[in-house]
């Protein structure tokens, strides 16, 4: 049983304290904001710590505040450069449609939370259009913006449902020749390719994965060739020796464009590497550049093992994807 005289000393003592709390609650709304986002991550601190009398100075009330600073926590991504890691040079090529401008949005929110990222945007056009020219401007992101037009004798030959069309192939192309005349295979620093098309969803977790790449590095990809997921086949010894995929699994490599890395000194170190134009039969697209770069045993499976799925074909040349059973591959702990 408490006494009477511990209840007193108790309430005695917590008392001063809430009061204390509660008017430093109200009249110093920001330093309390402050100490929040220090724990959210190092990297904002500086930038905001140099920018808080700004907003103090431009927003009388204290509700203002709030919501300024909100915004401007926005707007620190990118996170800033470091020459510790390497970069990631995402190569996306991109054309005119009533729904680029939706793409690239979502792309760019996505890379906006990836650290040492540069973005090489190749349009599919005679020129650099306003729109993305604005649209990359406003990021905030490290960019480079090319364009290359697909020759019309190209566009002709076949409809855009043929596979065998070599959609974003010289946008891609494009972008090896600038990484090769930009960087300098004896001197570069550590880097990573990626080809990352505007019209897939990515996770985080990708980037990382990918920018420890020695070689070439593959992964599974989501809803792509008419099936739930393809992916390399990985054995105990954690080595790729095969492709899970339906259509001509036969192919060297049997892999989505959104499935693989490749290691910036190897792409400079072999400069005759393109992606194939003309004699390319429809899915060898891929396997043009890589059997040019690496053989399937310097794979580096990543992804734990191409047992987890990051990268997801969002949108999909079939309606209807979910083939289990005969044509899919049935792994009850794969979550999609
Ligand atoms: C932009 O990316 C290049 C690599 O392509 C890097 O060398 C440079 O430091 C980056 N600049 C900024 C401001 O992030
Ligand atoms: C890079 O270094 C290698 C060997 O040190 C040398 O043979 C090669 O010519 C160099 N490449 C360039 C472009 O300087
Ligand atoms: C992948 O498999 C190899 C061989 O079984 C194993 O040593 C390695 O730890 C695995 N990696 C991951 C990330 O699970």
């Amino acid at each position: 049983m408490p006494k009477r005289r511990d209840v007193l000393a108790i309430v005695l003592i917590v008392l001063p304290w809430t009061l204390l709390i509660t008017v430093w609650h109200q009249n110093t709304l920001s330093p309390l904001l402050t100490l929040r986002r220090d724990d959210g991550s190092e990297i904002s601190v500086r930038r905001d710590a140099v920018q808080t009398s700004d907003w103090k100075e431009s927003c009388p009330s204290d509700r203002g505040i709030v919501e300024v600073l909100r915004t401007e926590y926005v707007y620190t991504r990118p996170p800033p450069w470091s020459d510790a890691l390497p970069a990631i040079h995402v190569v996306t090529p991109t054309y005119n449609r009533p729904v680029q401008k939706a793409e690239l949005t979502r792309l760019t929110n996505t890379l906006l939370h990836v650290p040492n990222l540069h973005w090489i945007l190749v349009e599919d056009a005679q020129r650099r259009t306003a729109l993305v020219t604005r649209l990359l401007r406003e990021t905030g992101l490290n960019y480079t913006h090319l364009n290359v037009e697909t020759p019309r004798s190209y566009k002709l030959r076949g409809d855009v449902r043929n596979p065998r069309f070599p959609r974003g192939t010289m946008q891609r192309n494009l972008a090896l020749r600038w990484l090769r005349e930009t960087f300098h295979p004896n001197r570069s620093r550590p880097g990573v390719v990626y080809f990352g098309d505007d019209d897939n969803t990515y996770s985080l977790e990708l980037f990382e994965e990918m920018r420890s790449t020695r070689k070439v590095s593959v992964w599974p990809v989501a809803f792509v060739g008419g099936l739930r997921y393809e992916s390399p086949k990985v054995n105990a010894a954690g080595k790729v020796y095969g492709w899970k995929t339906v259509f001509d699994p036969h192919r060297p490599f049997a892999i989505d464009m959104a499935g693989f890395a490749i290691n910036l000194h190897l792409v400079l170190q072999r400069p005759q590497a393109y992606f194939k134009l003309r004699g390319v039969k429809g899915g060898y697209q891929e396997s043009s550049l890589l059997r040019e770069l690496v053989t399937l045993n310097d794979l580096e499976p990543k992804a734990a093992n191409c047992t987890k799925i990051l990268v997801w074909h969002t949108r999909t040349e079939k309606p209807v994807l979910v083939n289990e059973g005969k044509k899919g591959f049935t792994d009850p702990n794969l979550e999609i």
